[in-house]
């Protein structure tokens, strides 16, 4: 259980709103039945602002009672809808934005979402001096000040059984199979995943490797007499095109290698309990940062702790944990 910081009382809200934006993730159900809850059970109104940064420009908002979260928490996808919205990232778009929230009596807002979704969310705060808390949601879990997200557990566990069932096959006919997971610009799916199936290999943006040293390891390996079957986990993000061109490189030495591109399977699907109890923490920690004041911050985790970090560090810095690629290193054959 993450330690959740004492409830304090300094500051007053009388009606927020809350939304979901970018990719979705699973757990985010399970963050919006937590900030509604615990919103309501303060006396505060809640608004649900649909399809992420698009409606709210729109000002398409709904009230949200107790009753509207229920049986969510099990589901995945956004009960309020997401997209990528492309007004939100001008001024003059969160301008819009800012104006829909104070018609509407808005004192707050909750963002919950990934990199892009918690950059727009500090630079509303930042233009408008609009109260804003985000919630770090996404399956990549690529954001900078929190050492895990919403949805990341859910999409490694899907890959991890994905991969498992590849591996049947990969024995059976002796097969080398390259298995590409998401992550945009980041490894840190692959890395889990890949450790957690025994992959041969793990290929990730922090560590690129050139074609010709993949396919030296792959022969060095069958000299040694590893076996001819085997998994490569590619995060997508490593380079584009990759996966391909590296199972063209392989076929011209030698290899008959597979190729399975995960992809979207990744974001569905009903949320792991970690994921549940992650975004049920951390929807009752906004409202508690809300509460005391805070804006501009994100609720992040360090280890075990629920932390609030602030939201304009997402842009500035990269997230990188340098112990995973020395675990890679360490685990390729
Ligand atoms: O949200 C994260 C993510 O799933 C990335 O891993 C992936 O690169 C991207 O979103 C795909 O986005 P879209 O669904 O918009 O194509």
């Amino acid at each position: 259980m993450y330690k959740l910081p004492d409830r304090s009382s300094g500051t007053s809200f009388d009606t927020i709103g809350i939304l979901t934006s970018g990719g979705d993730a699973p757990g985010m159900n399970a963050a919006i039945r937590a900030l509604v809850r615990a919103a309501l059970n303060q006396k505060i109104k809640v608004y649900g602002i649909q399809r992420g940064f698009a409606g709210l420009i729109g000002g398409d908002m709904r009230r949200m009672s107790s009753a509207s979260v229920s049986n969510i928490i099990q589901r995945g996808g956004t009960l309020l809808k997401s997209n990528r919205c492309e007004a939100f990232k001008t001024v003059e778009g969160r301008h819009q934005a800012a104006e829909a929230l104070r018609k509407k009596g808005i004192q707050a807002l909750i963002c919950i979402g990934g990199d892009g979704t918690l950059t727009g969310a500090h630079l509303l705060a930042r233009e408008s001096g609009m109260t804003v808390i985000g919630l770090p949601c996404t399956i990549d879990n690529d954001i900078y000040g929190s050492d895990d997200s919403i949805g990341f557990d859910t999409a490694v566990n899907t890959a991890i059984d994905a991969i498992d069932r590849i591996r049947d096959t990969a024995l059976s006919h002796e097969r080398l199979f390259l298995v590409e997971v998401m992550g945009r610009k980041s490894g840190f799916i692959a890395t889990q995943v890949g450790i957690a199936c025994g992959a041969e290999m793990i290929l990730i943006p922090e560590y690129p490797r050139a074609l010709d040293s993949i396919s030296h390891t792959l022969a060095s390996n069958r000299k040694a007499g590893r076996g001819s079957s085997g998994i490569i986990v590619v995060a997508e993000g490593t380079e584009p095109g990759l996966t391909e061109r590296l199972a063209g490189y392989l076929r011209q030495h030698g290899e008959e290698p597979r190729i399975c591109i995960l992809g979207h399977i990744q974001r569905g699907g009903s949320p792991t309990g970690h994921d549940r109890v992650l975004a049920s923490c951390m929807g009752a920690t906004a409202i508690n940062y809300l509460q005391a004041g805070y804006t501009d911050v994100m609720v992040a985790t360090l280890g075990r702790e629920l932390i609030p970090a602030p939201l304009g560090d997402i842009t500035a810095r990269r997230k990188h944990d340098p112990r995973l690629s020395e675990l890679v290193m360490l685990l390729h054959k």
